[in-house]
């Protein structure tokens, strides 16, 4: 009998205690390509994904943002320009090289203010409690080791009121474009990963990852047991994709 306690990645079962690294091992190989693979392989559909995001959330300029699993600053870029130049975003990712690539990539677009970058994990958040009014996660949660310790500090970081927002791969709900999807994503993807990033692993690892991600419904699930109040989902491209939001309370 043994208390190994295990996890998804990808397709792979691996020791909860490894999965973390695994992850991380992957997006710094994939940095400096990862904004160039997100157009080829989503054919720029990512970049309305993400506009559909913000709107959504409907930023106002006296909000304070935390983007988890930021990244290279995508969303709060995002956010940023929907709000107002004082909004203050912190973006955190256990990343460095991908918050270098975020940061190089904010100074040449001559953005200087607002936002800042924090290395931590999403399981155990570097801020106070009931820090900031909006959390976003965008194509991070998929990547994260313990799901429910994420979504729990999520709830913590926000303030009473606070607004809890989700964009992550989903489950298709059409027979046909769901088998289009798949023989897209396994046989095409990870070719496109070889070819550009040259690194076909991590974008098998992507295409895996999202099958072993949970549902719609599971999501919601898991977000009410997290603490949170009226949740609710959105799918775009016949759910290829998914906007979770919840609240915190009054
Ligand atoms: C697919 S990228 C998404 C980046 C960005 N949000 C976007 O939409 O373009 C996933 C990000 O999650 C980050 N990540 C993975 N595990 C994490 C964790 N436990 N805590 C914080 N960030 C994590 C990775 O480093 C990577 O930057």
């Amino acid at each position: 009998m043994t208390n190994r306690s295990t996890t998804d990645f990808g397709f792979q079962d691996v020791d909860s205690s490894e999965k973390t690294n695994l992850v991380t091992d992957i997006f710094r190989r994939v940095a400096s390509n990862y904004d160039l693979m997100n157009d080829v392989m989503s054919f720029g559909i990512h970049r309305w994904w993400k506009d559909q995001f913000i709107q959504k959330i409907a930023p106002k300029k006296e909000e304070k943002f935390v983007d988890v699993a930021g990244g290279t600053g995508d969303i709060a870029l995002r956010l940023l320009n929907k709000s107002a130049p004082e909004t203050d975003i912190t973006i955190c990712d256990i990343n460095p090289a991908m918050l270098e690539q975020g940061r190089a990539r904010t100074i040449d677009q001559g953005v200087i203010k607002g936002l800042q970058w924090v290395c931590g994990t999403a399981e155990s958040l570097p801020f106070p409690n009931a820090s900031f009014d909006v959390y976003t996660i965008a194509f991070g949660l998929r990547n994260v080791t313990n799901k429910e310790s994420a979504l729990k500090e999520a709830f913590r970081v926000l303030k009473p009121g606070g607004r809890f927002y989700c964009l992550e791969f989903s489950k298709v709900n059409h027979p046909l474009f769901e088998k289009a999807y798949s023989l897209y994503s396994f046989n095409v993807i990870p070719k496109i990963g070889a070819l550009i990033a040259k690194d076909k692993a991590a974008y098998q690892y992507l295409v895996e990852s999202i099958v072993r991600f949970p549902s719609q419904e599971e999501l919601v699930t898991m977000i009410k047991e997290a603490g949170f109040a009226s949740v609710s989902y959105q799918n775009l491209t016949q759910g290829i994709v998914a906007i979770h939001e919840g609240l915190t309370a009054q």
